[in-house]
């Protein structure tokens, strides 16, 4: 969190500011003008507020707990998701719960996004997939998939929880992949609501598409890449199926998830909550996924954070965990394949880039008789499962 905490601010103007996770407690601002700008998530605790105006502008998740309003204007703010408790004083008749907040008694903690400590892992990179890049025999490549196999149920169960495979698709594949959503995603409401204007609530930045199996052939062999397809037979079965897939956009600015797990749905997830006996303790897992990266990204704009074998804990996290480990941002180059037991606990980073958009490629996948979370194969053109077919793809299996 950017500190500028006990700060004095005198006859400021601050248009278009960027407040973001800013520490701004027990400061004082005096015949300040603040118009569309934003505070989300920021400190702003026991701070006052002198003959000052607040206009048109993001308070979202903003701490104002014990903030003296008493003397300013506030016009046409955003408080969704702000917290204010009985020592927190308004301007005469403002009712704080009709733009959004929320008394701290009834505030969920865990709700609140928190930021994480964490390291980034530098190279993670299979030396053993090096041969999916050098042209090689069919029959050295048939041996070398049981080798991943190996690896990718190994690491799953009883290794890190995940495995990173770069450089899986080419270039030019990707390339593709990526142009395609960022036509699908400048043409959408969405994404004209989520950047007109410079206050506008982070809650439009992250944008999602499921309709992929139906705009290009690309995503049909996106969402069965062999090498991980083989490994999932070992892991859930057979039979298994894809639950979940959508293209997953962060806007720049947007905020980022909650720690959490998705296994075998992100639904329920009550911090501390144990997941029951057995389940995900051995190497059949109720869920694995797959996340691909449709752009490079950069220190400020980088994807998920992880905790490295939190997949063994096999329980929801808490704050107390949120506060105590320290959390892994992998590094992973544009056409790379993260493939993760989803027991692990991850939260897509805040993408605090002021120009470039995030897109991953999100798979979920379980064994056949878990409970379909999106029904995949009533929204899918049924030519779009034929062609499959007949190019021996899994894409029916999938859907099922
Ligand atoms: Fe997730």
């Amino acid at each position: 969190m950017a500190k500028k905490k006990n700060k004095k601010f005198i006859n400021k103007n601050f248009i278009r500011k960027n407040f973001w996770e800013t520490d701004l407690s027990q400061s004082e601002f005096y015949n300040t003008k603040v118009h569309k700008s934003v505070f989300t998530d920021a400190n702003l605790r026991n701070s006052i507020f002198k003959n000052s105006e607040i206009v048109n502008t993001n308070l979202t998740h903003t701490d104002l707990r014990g903030v003296d309003f008493r003397t300013s204007k506030l016009v046409n703010v955003n408080l969704r998701d702000a917290v204010f408790n009985n020592k927190t004083l308004w301007p005469k008749n403002f009712n704080p719960i009709k733009y959004g907040a929320i008394e701290s008694k009834n505030f969920n903690p865990f709700s609140y996004k928190r930021k994480l400590a964490y390291k980034t892992v530098k190279s993670l990179s299979l030396k053993e997939i090096d041969f999916y890049k050098n042209k090689i025999k069919k029959k050295e490549r048939l041996s070398k998939n049981s080798e991943f196999d190996k690896k990718i149920i190994y690491e799953l169960t009883k290794g890190k929880g995940y495995i990173i495979i770069k450089d899986f698709y080419k270039k030019d594949f990707i390339n593709k992949a990526e142009k395609i959503i960022n036509k699908k995603l400048k043409k959408s409401k969405n994404y004209k609501k989520a950047t007109i204007n410079y206050e506008v609530d982070k809650i439009n930045k992250s944008i999602n598409f499921f309709d992929l199996l139906n705009t290009d052939g690309i995503f049909t062999k996106m969402i069965q890449p062999k090498i991980a397809m083989s490994a999932f037979k070992k892991l859930m079965g057979e039979n298994f199926i894809c639950t979940y897939y959508s293209a997953q956009c962060s806007i720049a600015g947007s905020r980022g998830q909650s720690l959490h797990l998705d296994y075998p749905y992100v639904s329920y997830n009550n911090p501390g909550d144990k997941i029951p006996i057995g389940m995900g303790s051995n190497d059949f897992l109720l869920s694995c996924g797959i996340l691909t990266y449709l752009n490079d990204s950069d220190k400020k704009n980088h994807g998920p954070i992880l905790l490295k074998g939190s997949h063994k804990f096999r329980r929801f996290p808490t704050i107390e965990d949120v506060k105590k480990y320290k959390f892994i941002k992998v590094k992973v180059p544009k056409g790379g394949m993260l493939i993760l037991n989803t027991l692990m606990w991850h939260a897509g980073a805040p993408n605090y880039s002021e120009k470039k958009d995030r897109h991953l490629l999100v798979a979920h996948y379980t064994p056949s008789f878990v409970k379909l979370r999106m029904n995949l194969k009533g929204t899918t053109k049924k030519n779009v499962i034929l062609k499959d077919k007949k190019e021996n793809g899994i894409l029916d299996q999938l859907l099922t």
